[in-house]
């Protein structure tokens, strides 16, 4: 766990951020350094117009002037006068473009770290964590940090420099005067302590947040239950506690914010009292001109909205240092399964896959696999049959990597897939999954997704296969209609036609079928068999199912059952064992 006060890692954050992100844009910094020193000096120039304006026009009433001579005054300071603003304005429009430009071309190259590093990351270690919890991370962790970006440049950096300057200035023109504002400095202490506090509090309204987004995202998903079972108030009620969280954590953290400003607000006002009488006395005793206390006033008047600024400044600046701190833990996150030194690049596979006592158990579970083998050669249907959660699908997720084997090994032709290019393994596999994936995009392009060669003479060839080409012609826009979320407006059997029609396209090798006709009519089903049987020339094909029936034809036929495989044979021969699992999956 990250200590969330300390010192070091606050060191280590910041110099990340400086040497990976802002450095990098040198140039776009050193011109907004360039216009913020301007827009500094033209604001601190203030104090010297005010004092040059009211101790001339005190030296004119005591010369008996006439009215040109006012005049002409006049006409003098105005140009400058305009020259001042005009140049400030302008310097302060610039750096803030210039700010904004850095901060937010350092949060995307953020973002796209973290885009890399979630899908590098491992698949099991992906699916623990809430998924929404990582969207909000993109989105609302991204933001926080981009507004405590450019405000710790527009303000800091800004701020510090019309500081300096201002302070100066104000020193030049009066320094009895203007030693008082040192009272501002001393009240920092206390300000430093409360946004200490802060930055936990920060990190607790983020990690609320992610929850919130990840709850509502699942109940959202959930919505068919949620109605059927009258859950609406259940959930009305879980997610409402939710909001009323971040409401109570949100409002602790700006209760110590809302100190900072009246802190700053009382010393600003005992500075600007103090200037008053100190310089009346001043005045009385002609030790100084009115012009120079004056330029004082103007200068704390400038000081005082900086240097609060600078206060809020450190609560953004401690939730920035947060919410880096959450983004950075994407960043870092570590894959175990990727390409070794020893990873073969092997681009065409002939199929041949081989499980070899194969032990496998996820992260929060029992074993799923104990010392499974099997082999399923090209041209050959495989079929794995067995009770729910006896490890078919946990069998099909170690193929393409998903997971890891524990003990045992899997191969292909040979190559235990550890040493296969992890790019050039799944390249030779094609999946139905268990649970249907389809994008909220046409029907052809989710055929086509992940077969990049395919053209629409392929992608129609596929569905046919897959006996979805009837069906896709009666959609409104054939090929072309935009499916739902998720293949929202089919039905499940269409759903799977396509997942299927997608894995043929991909025309690979290896074929994994995890259960892919379990919706599917009968009629439909034999179709697809029938299409299967011209395709697996040359392919092997392992397909899952707990009805004996789906796979009476394949070659070989494994029964598994908690996690071993306890027949073998063709369906013919499995049939006749009347104790047997495979005879009764048949009833
Ligand atoms: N991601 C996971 N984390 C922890 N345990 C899991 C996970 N996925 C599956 N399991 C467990 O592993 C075992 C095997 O699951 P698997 O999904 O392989 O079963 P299955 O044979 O495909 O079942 P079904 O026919 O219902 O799809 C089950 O006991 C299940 O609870
Ligand atoms: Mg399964």
């Amino acid at each position: 766990m990250v200590k969330l006060t300390s010192n070091k890692d606050d060191y280590h954050l910041i110099s990340r951020l400086w040497t990976n992100y802002i450095w990098p844009q040198k140039r776009t910094l050193l011109f907004a350094l360039l216009f913020m020193a301007l827009l500094a000096a033209t604001t601190a120039a203030y104090t010297f117009i005010v004092s040059f304006v009211i101790d001339e026009a005190n030296s004119l009433t005591k010369k008996n002037n006439t009215i040109k001579q006012a005049q002409s005054y006049a006409f003098s300071v105005l140009p400058l006068l305009i020259f001042i603003t005009a140049t400030s304005g302008l310097s302060n429009y610039i750096q803030r473009i210039l700010n904004n430009s850095i901060a937010l071309k350092a949060v995307t190259k953020m973002q796209k770290q973290m885009l890399k590093s979630t899908y590098n990351s491992d698949f099991g270690s992906f699916k623990q964590k809430k998924s929404g919890d990582i969207i909000s991370k993109f989105t609302n962790d991204i933001t926080v940090v981009s507004n405590a970006l450019i405000r710790t440049m527009s303000n800091l950096i800004a701020a510090l420099l019309t500081i300096a300057l201002t302070i100066a200035a104000m020193l030049y023109q009066n320094w009895q005067l203007s030693l008082i504002m040192t009272v501002f400095i001393i009240a920092y202490w206390p300000i430093l302590s409360i946004s200490k506090r802060m930055r936990g509090d920060a990190k607790n309204v983020q990690d609320q947040i992610g929850k919130i987004t990840s709850n509502l995202k699942e109940s959202f998903n959930n919505m068919r239950i949620v109605k059927t079972y009258n859950l609406e108030i259940l959930e009305n009620k879980r997610l409402s506690k939710n909001f009323d969280t971040r409401e109570r954590l949100q409002m602790k953290l700006v209760t110590e914010q809302a100190r900072v400003d009246p802190i700053l607000e009382v010393l600003g006002g005992l500075a600007i009292a103090g200037v008053v009488i100190f310089g009346v006395y001043q005045i009385s005793n002609e030790t100084a001109s009115a012009g120079s206390i004056a330029a004082v006033l103007t200068g704390l008047l400038i000081l005082s909205p900086k240097l609060r600024a600078l206060g809020t400044l450190n609560n953004v600046g401690q939730e920035g240092l947060a919410a880096l701190t959450r983004i950075f833990n994407v960043i870092d996150e570590e894959a175990n399964i990727q390409d070794t030194s020893r990873s073969q690049e092997l681009i065409k596979l002939n199929g041949e896959i081989s499980f070899d006592n194969v032990y496998f158990k996820y992260a929060d579970g029992d074993l799923a696999l104990k010392g499974v083998s099997f082999i399923a050669q090209p041209g050959e249907t495989v079929a794995i049959v067995g009770y729910s959660g006896s490890g078919k699908s946990t069998i099909m997720n170690l193929i393409p990597r998903l997971y890891d084997v524990q003990s045992g090994s899997v191969s292909i032709d040979g190559h235990d897939i550890k040493n296969i290019k992890i790019k050039n393994l799944r390249n030779n596999i094609a999946l139905v999954s268990q649970e249907i994936i389809l994008f909220n995009t046409s029907v052809a392009n989710n055929l086509s997704y992940g077969n990049d060669n395919a053209n629409m003479n392929d992608i129609i060839h596929a569905a046919k296969q897959a006996d979805a080409h009837k069906f896709i012609l009666k959609l409104p826009f054939g090929y072309e209609t935009v499916l739902g979320e998720n293949g929202h407006g089919l039905s499940g059997g269409q759903k799977q036609r396509l997942s299927i029609a997608r894995a043929l396209l991909r025309d690979a090798p290896i074929l994994l079928m995890d259960e892919a006709t379990s919706a599917i009519d009968s009629l439909s089903e034999s179709a697809i068999k029938k299409s299967l049987k011209d395709f697996k020339i040359n392919k092997t094909i392992i397909i899952i199912s707990h009805r004996p029936n789906s796979v009476k034809n394949a070659d070989k036929i494994y029964v598994l059952d908690g996690g071993n495989i306890v027949e073998t044979g063709k369906h013919k021969e499995l049939i006749k064992n009347r104790s047997g699992i495979y005879f009764k999956l048949q009833n």
